[in-house]
């Protein structure tokens, strides 16, 4: 693939968590360096430093997943519940082979790529989250997409004995999300199924979800258990339970202002209270890579 961006890491093994620790107190030491005339490598370091990541910690422990409980905690404290043995993901609608298969099996054969991508929350916060997964588009061609289909729907497992957001109904579950074909098929979009290396805890959507990292956090559905293809724009969940304030795209831009609050502006979880925000970019800073799928589409209206 000629694609290339340039905040992501191409290994293809996973890494374990060390290794990022190790990485840092390298960039750390060349910073050091820098200052003593090796030139170039503070550069490096500041390019790294922009896209720290955040701990495991705070990536597991200040979470969405409504399915769980609708404070931030609540998925950390209740998502053990989840079971995700044997998980199983249908893939039916426009496919030339339909069925119900076992995640094993999807996966076989794919590389389990690292990304770090930035992840940007639609209620103003972030983080910078180093993934393991493949990229959507090796998952569902093996299905076989046929030419006419125009759209991916995602749906959320639902486990009512396990999960006290559903049994409580604080949305229409599943939770359902949607993608147009050649958003699905960009490789910047990711099924995870890892975090620092680790299985992804069940909190952030074990044993599977959806990362698209210049959308906001919503659309990066958890836990999926279908994918259909389709040609009709599939009814996504913020959507449905309030349609003036969340639109189909949903794509990270600081000049559109959510109706209760600005996009202007994010705090990184972790920095600390005092940390000053961080100016949002457009397409959360992936513009050079996807802008060109919207081209000729005015983005302050197709929202
Ligand atoms: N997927 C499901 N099934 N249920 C949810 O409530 N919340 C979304 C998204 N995916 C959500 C979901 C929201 S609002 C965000 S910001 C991200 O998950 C949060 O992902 P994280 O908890 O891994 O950071």
């Amino acid at each position: 693939m000629a694609f290339r961006w340039t905040n992501t890491l191409t290994q293809a093994d996973v890494t374990p968590k060390s290794a990022y620790l190790n990485r840092r107190q390298i960039l750390a030491a060349t910073a050091g360096l820098g200052a003593i005339g090796l030139t170039g490598t503070s550069a490096m370091a500041q390019d790294a430093d922009a896209l720290e990541p955040n701990t495991l910690e705070e990536i597991t422990s200040y979470n969405n997943f409504y399915e769980f409980g609708t404070g931030k905690d609540d998925p950390k404290n209740n998502a053990h519940q989840l079971d995700t043995a044997d998980w199983k993901i249908t893939i039916d609608g426009m496919v030339d082979k339909p069925g119900e298969y076992a995640l094993v099996d999807l996966m076989d054969g794919l590389t389990v790529e690292e990304r770090i991508y930035r992840f940007r929350c639609v209620e103003a916060w972030s983080m910078v989250i180093p993934w393991n997964g493949v990229e959507l588009a090796d998952l569902l061609n093996q299905a076989g997409v046929q030419t006419d289909a125009k759209y991916v729907a995602f749906e959320t497992v639902v486990q009512p004995e396990n999960m006290i957001g559903v049994q409580r109904g604080v949305l229409d579950f599943p939770y359902v999300e949607g993608l147009r074909l050649d958003e699905a098929m960009h490789p910047l979009t990711i099924m995870a199924t890892g975090i620092y290396g680790e299985p992804i805890a069940n909190q952030n959507g074990a044993p599977i979800r959806l990362v698209v990292p210049w959308k906001y956090g919503f659309k990066s559905i958890k836990s999926i258990v279908r994918m259909t293809l389709t040609d009709q724009e599939p009814p996504t969940s913020w959507n449905k339970a309030n349609a003036s304030e969340y639109g189909f795209f949903s794509n990270v831009n600081p000049k559109v202002s959510h109706p209760r609050w600005s996009q202007a502006s994010e705090r990184r979880v972790g920095g600390g209270l005092f940390a000053p925000r961080i100016d949002t970019l457009m397409f959360n800073g992936y513009e050079e890579e996807v802008a060109g799928l919207y081209e000729g589409m005015d983005l302050t209206v197709k929202i």
